[in-house]
């Protein structure tokens, strides 16, 4: 909503598709590992949606959590809330768009998903 986790996705520099909340029923293709950031549930219903669309959460790989750690217990928690409920792993975590460091750690987590 506010641009920070598609800043941080184009900081990648990887192949990325975003959700589009108008139409989230996008079937992805392959393995995939998704970046969101954290809203109220009726925000993050569209990402159900996406993932519930034919194979795509066959096809998750694992989650990326934005947030803000303003929010305490309630920080990155629809990633958290995501992982528990498609059973795969919270990869990292992250804050604004993300360190350098951020960028360097998903880069290696991806290609070694890849390999
Ligand atoms: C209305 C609102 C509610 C938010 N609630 C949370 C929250 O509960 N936990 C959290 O970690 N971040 C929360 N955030 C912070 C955002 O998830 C965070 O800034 C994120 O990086 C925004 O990503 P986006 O720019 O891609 O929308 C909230 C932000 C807003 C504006």
């Amino acid at each position: 909503m506010t641009g920070q986790t598609r800043r941080f996705v184009k900081k990648l520099d990887l192949p990325a598709y975003e959700i589009e909340p108008a139409n989230p029923f996008f079937e992805i293709k392959e393995p995939f590992v998704l970046a969101v950031p954290t809203y109220d549930q009726e925000i993050m219903d569209v990402v159900y949606d996406f993932l519930d669309h034919n194979d795509n959460a066959l096809l998750l790989k694992g989650i990326v959590g934005s947030g803000n750690r303003n929010f305490a217990e309630l920080f990155v928690y629809a990633a958290k809330q995501l992982a528990q409920h498609y059973q795969v792993p919270l990869l990292h975590v992250i804050e604004f768009s993300g360190t350098p460091q951020d960028v360097d750690t998903i880069q290696k987590v991806v290609n070694k998903l890849e390999s």
